[in-house]
């Protein structure tokens, strides 16, 4: 860039990451500029990013279309967008979403979708749906399978986007529903489901999903929903016994603490009475019930194709993790042994059996000893209280863990999958970047966004990935 007086530009600025200035002056291997608030600030040439002077005060639908691609540039055109409500820009066939923490129902009623459908990608106001729309019309033009990724930190909005996504497609390639339980009806109830059971409170978002998720919607040739697979990945296991002041640990435990019948069949009470509960003192979430949710969750349950007794199951092996929690130790009379500590943990222990089904000896033998197989035979070892509550917490784990996972299992099952269907949508709303300084996924950290990005070689490369690898492959990858 050449720097002349007066050249309009972008410093960086300690509070608001960027600010408008002019450059005034050259001193030594300085520039001098004057920000738009009247101070001088002393900047390097290499730091100062060209800024248009005539930039449109509403912004631009495209980035594309800005005189000058660059961080401010974007940022201040996000900026003048997010003032008037537009929550939506494009960069080319990207699309950036800007969090707008409010409900917006005229963005996303029914009249909408039928506005964006078929209408060729661009002639409208950037949109989620316009995005879904492109996929849906290229899979069907092209007659090959598309992925669209969802990207952006926590509580950027991904997980919200993601059901929109479904939302529009199913409402596209629908059928007329004439009960409630037709295959995109049953797609779009395994949010609610897997969001209570894999999403918790954080301290960036009341409902943070805990997991990756890839959904992958199926169609037969005339372009109608035939099918669906959802793939998770990488649940956070770790939050079943371990939470920090102000989160909590996965909803589902509070729903149930809120159910009535359920909480009395299963002796279990206020969420304070749970060590894995009453780590944080957060329990209830603003403008949520967890009653209600738990109604929901039942519903949801209903709809997917969850049988009364297996529901039954699911709760029951929910409580059993609460009550394990609650077992506490107490050093034995042999040198680094431990035993249930007093008739409290007792009588939990035997809750936690009970509800597992399984030998109370047997669980205090698995959870005060370990086994090990020697070329003699199997030798019982002693496990001292710390190696006790530990083993106590990755049964917990495993049981959540193992649980989490039948569940998606049995949700594809009941869903159903088309093993015909030719062309596929694949969608994948996966957390996690925000750890990382910069990922080369999207260039758009930092931001609170979501981008939606549109093709198929993501498709590819899940293909023959295992779960631990897959985030690596996303973040070595160029896509
Ligand atoms: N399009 C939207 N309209 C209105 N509110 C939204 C929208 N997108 C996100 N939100 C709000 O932001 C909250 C966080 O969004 P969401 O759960 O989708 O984030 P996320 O990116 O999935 O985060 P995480 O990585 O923690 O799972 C939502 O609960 C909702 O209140
Ligand atoms: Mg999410």
């Amino acid at each position: 860039m050449t720097l002349r007086k007066g050249s309009n530009v972008w410093v960086e600025d300690r509070n608001s990451a960027w600010v408008a200035a002019q450059v005034t002056d050259f001193i030594g291997k300085q520039v001098q500029v004057v920000t738009q608030h009247g101070n001088k600030v002393l900047a390097l040439p290499e730091n100062l990013y060209p800024r248009d002077e005539e930039a449109d005060h509403g912004g631009v639908d495209d980035m594309t279309k800005l005189t000058y691609l660059n961080e401010p540039g974007v940022l201040d055109n996000l900026e003048r967008r997010y003032a008037l409500n537009e929550i939506y820009t494009y960069t080319g066939s990207i699309l950036i979403a800007v969090n707008p923490f409010t409900k917006l129902p005229h963005l996303y009623n029914v009249h909408m979708m039928e506005q964006y459908k078929g209408a060729p990608f661009g002639e409208l106001s950037p949109h989620v749906f316009a995005v879904a729309d492109a996929s849906y019309r290229a899979m069907m033009s092209e007659n090959r399978s598309q992925s669209i990724l969802v990207s952006g930190e926590s509580g950027a909005g991904k997980t919200e986007t993601t059901k929109l996504i479904m939302q529009y497609l199913t409402y596209v390639g629908g059928r007329a529903a004439d009960d409630d339980r037709t295959v995109e009806q049953q797609v779009l109830e395994s949010n609610p489901l897997l969001e209570a059971f894999g999403n918790a409170r954080t301290i960036r978002n009341d409902n943070s999903s805990r997991f990756g998720k890839f959904v992958e919607i199926q169609f037969d040739a005339s372009g109608r929903i035939s099918g669906a697979a959802i793939r998770t990945y990488l649940l956070e296991r770790s939050r079943v016994v371990q939470i920090t002041d102000p989160e909590r640990n996965y909803h589902c435990f509070y729903q149930l603490c809120a159910s009535g019948m359920d909480t009395e069949k299963y002796k279990l009470g206020h969420p304070s009475d749970f060590h894995y509960l009453n780590q944080s003192k957060t329990y209830e979430l603003d403008g949520v019930s967890n009653a209600e949710e738990y109604s929901k969750t039942r519903r949801a349950m209903d709809i997917v194709g969850i049988s009364q007794e297996e529901q039954e199951a699911i709760f029951r092996t929910l409580a059993a993790i609460l009550h394990l929690g609650n077992i506490e130790f107490f050093p034995g009379k042999e040198h680094d042994s431990s035993v249930i500590k007093d008739e409290k943990s007792r009588s939990h222990l035997q809750m936690a059996a009970k509800l597992f089904k399984c030998d109370v000896q047997l669980l205090v033998t698995s959870l005060c000893t370990r086994s090990i197989q020697t070329h003699e035979g199997i030798i019982i070892k002693a496990l001292d209280c710390g190696a006790a509550v530990a083993g106590r917490d990755t049964l917990a784990k495993t049981v959540y863990a193992q649980l989490f996972d039948w569940l998606v299992e049995k949700i594809n099952r009941s869903v159903g999958q088309d093993l015909d269907s030719q062309i596929q949508i694949g969608v994948l709303d996966i957390y996690g970047f925000e750890c990382f300084k910069q990922n080369r996924l999207v260039t758009c950290y930092l931001l609170k966004n979501n981008v939606v990005y549109g093709n198929n070689r993501l498709l590819h490369l899940l293909k023959g990935i295992n779960k631990g690898r897959l985030l690596e492959v996303l973040l070595e990858s160029d896509l």
